[in-house]
């Protein structure tokens, strides 16, 4: 793989160390791949699908959609390493293949792929538009590119509490599913859903070392990190519990 950038090699150390507890504890992520997976068995797709998936994690994805796609030819690949051996592990399949790669930096022929899936991978990639013009050119001619990825109104609870102490939170910026659609090339079939995931907690603590043992606590660098007192204060906001909105957009796109 070529050279990895600060983010992303944080991003497959971070991963890297939470793919075991990750499989069992990953609830939202694993209903959101299984809509997604949901959203693919409807449509109609080559015989024998050549079928590359992004940040393929433990394989949630694969192990909703392998039934309703028994004859595709698979290509796995996450941008870490563990998450990959996770995944092939888990599968004991001799027919596919796996490899780590970066989603944003493929190795595959254009006009090679039928279907191209990611599930809650897009919102950590760097260069979203370009990533996104060059997997539609992997895409065979009637090729899919399928994908879940959080929306800007996601976690509106958890940024408004930072924004009551006059901070930010170090939660990146998503786009939104307008943002999204407007990123794809005019002439192709674009179709985006969102949907909204509330998910619970006893406190702010507890969401935190959540997210903390899935992997997806990696902040943006960019932003200064709360001190002591401030961390006291936004803890204090949710003593008594907190629920944060996951915002799912599910886009499907058909390559003419
Ligand atoms: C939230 S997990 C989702 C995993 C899986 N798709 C699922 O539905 O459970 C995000 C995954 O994306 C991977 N990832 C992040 N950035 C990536 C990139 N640029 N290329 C490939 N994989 C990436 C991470 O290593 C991690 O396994």
């Amino acid at each position: 793989m070529t050279r990895l950038t600060s983010l992303k090699g944080t991003l497959a150390t971070t991963f890297g160390a939470a793919a075991d507890a990750y499989h069992s504890a990953a609830d939202v992520q694993r209903e959101v791949a299984s809509r997604l997976a949901r959203r693919i068995s409807g449509l109609p797709l080559a015989p024998q699908p050549r079928v590359l998936e992004i940040g393929c994690g433990t394989g949630f994805l694969h192990q909703a959609l392998a039934p309703d796609l028994t004859d595709g030819r698979w290509l796995l690949t996450d941008l870490s390493e563990p998450m990959v051996r996770h995944t092939r592990a888990g599968l004991k399949r001799e027919d596919a293949g796996f490899a780590v790669m970066d989603g944003e930096r493929l190795a595959i022929a254009p006009g090679s792929m039928d279907l191209i899936c990611a599930s809650l991978v897009f919102q950590w990639f760097e260069d979203l538009p370009g990533s996104l013009r060059g997997l539609i050119d992997l895409l065979a001619p009637g090729g899919v590119l399928a994908f879940s990825t959080l929306t800007a109104e996601s976690f509106p609870e958890w940024r408004n509490a930072h924004l009551k102490l006059g901070t930010a939170s170090a939660m990146r910026n998503y786009p939104s599913a307008k943002d999204i659609a407007h990123m794809m090339p005019r002439d192709l079939r674009v179709e985006i859903e969102t949907e909204s995931v509330p998910r619970s907690y006893r406190n702010a603590t507890a969401f935190l070392t959540h997210w903390k043992q899935i992997g997806t606590h990696v902040p943006d660098a960019s932003r200064p990190p709360l001190t002591p007192g401030t961390m006291r204060k936004l803890l204090r906001q949710f003593e008594r519990g907190i629920t944060v909105t996951y915002d799912v957009a599910y886009a499907v796109i058909v390559k003419p």
